[in-house]
């Protein structure tokens, strides 16, 4: 049986950090993705599990390139995590459809051709508009109604997942993470609270973008949720399913705070600015780990504990990329 695994859009956070877990367990990861570097895979996986990684240079909106690299890797399980993020759709829109939503169904059509046995896709906790005050947290039967384009496009692609199992029978499971954090996050919307903690391991002020509270996803765990995914089908069986994350929910104030505890040095230099996140601060994750039993679910301190103490080493080690810092 095939140890491989194809994975999209492998050189952003969340990749790399699936990059990382295949590698270590002995799997091969192979990356295709559009952009040229690889340096949120290396800030994770050491040199030698990096060698051992394959990567593909390629754009998911070319169904052709998209088919024939999954043709040629031959993997059990496409993770298709290739995608634009909420402000490069809203910026770009006709972009964002496209790599979003036709790359998605690129990715379907090149797992069918190749009988891949499952594809396991990003889909967004932005499927859910901000919902009422108060609300009970949303599950899967929720309503949804984005109120961002990328919120749409995500809900599109889980309709088209649904298609392609009615039509093809191609298992699929997508998955809808919140605020995701770790090393390797450094753009998107919900990037703030880990872009603090680098600036609290270089000694620098930073302000979070956004206010209130949120779902706050620790990338490893959301990683190994990907993988766990496309290792077998869930409990409930072969189909098109469609999972919320749930990590922990917590104030920006509250992350704040955390940082500071952990990290003395930077107390006071944090803040926070801007308006509530347009998604509800809260899913209710419990039907994954109903599918998937013993799925990690690392606490608030371990995964900034952690980012906080990699964050240390690459900078000593002169390789904390600091792009993602506004210029002072
Ligand atoms: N990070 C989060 O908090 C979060 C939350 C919910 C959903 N998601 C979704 O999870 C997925 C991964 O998120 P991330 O944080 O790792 O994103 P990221 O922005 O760090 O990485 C996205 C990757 O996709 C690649 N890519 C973009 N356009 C491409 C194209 N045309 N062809 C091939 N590759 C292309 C980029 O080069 C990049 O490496 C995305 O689909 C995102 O929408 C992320």
């Amino acid at each position: 049986m095939s140890n491989t695994y194809l994975v999209t859009g492998a050189m952003g956070c969340i990749g790399a950090w699936v990059v990382k877990q295949l590698a270590e367990r002995g799997d091969t990861a192979v990356v295709f993705d559009i952009g040229g570097d690889a340096r949120r895979i290396k800030n994770v996986l050491d040199a030698d599990s990096f060698a051992r990684v394959k990567f593909v240079t390629g754009d998911i909106t070319d169904g052709e390139a998209t088919k024939r690299c999954v043709a040629e890797a031959a993997p059990k399980a496409i993770i298709h995590l290739a995608g634009l993020q909420v402000p490069f759709c809203k910026a770009d829109p006709a972009l964002g459809a496209k790599v979003n939503v036709l790359g998605t169904i690129h990715v379907f059509e090149a797992a069918i051709a190749a009988n891949v046995e499952r594809v396991v896709y990003a889909s967004s906790a932005a499927v859910f508009g901000p919902g009422e005050d108060g609300a009970a947290a949303p599950d899967e039967d929720s309503t949804c109604e984005p109120t961002t384009h990328y919120g749409v496009y995500k809900r599109a692609n889980e309709g088209t997942a649904r298609i392609y199992w009615q039509d093809n029978k191609m298992p699929s499971v997508g998955l809808r993470p919140l605020t995701v954090y770790g090393v390797g996050r450094d753009q998107g919307l919900t990037s703030g609270p880990t872009t603090a903690m680098k600036a609290a391991v270089l000694g620098k002020p930073h302000t979070i973008g956004f206010t209130g509270s949120t779902d706050f996803n620790y990338v490893g765990d959301t990683a190994a949720m990907f993988i766990a995914c496309a290792d077998r089908d869930p409990a409930s069986g072969k189909g098109a399913h469609v999972y919320n994350l749930h990590g922990a929910t917590v104030a920006v104030s509250d992350i704040i705070q955390t940082i500071e505890v952990l990290h003395p040095g930077a107390a006071g230099t944090l803040s926070q600015d801007g308006p509530e996140l347009p998604i509800p601060p809260q899913l209710d994750g419990s039907a994954i780990h109903r599918d998937f039993p013993g799925l990690p679910d690392t606490s608030l301190q371990d995964g900034i504990g952690y980012t906080l103490r990699r964050f240390g080493e690459l900078q000593a080690a002169s390789q904390l990329d600091t792009r993602d810092l506004p210029k002072s």
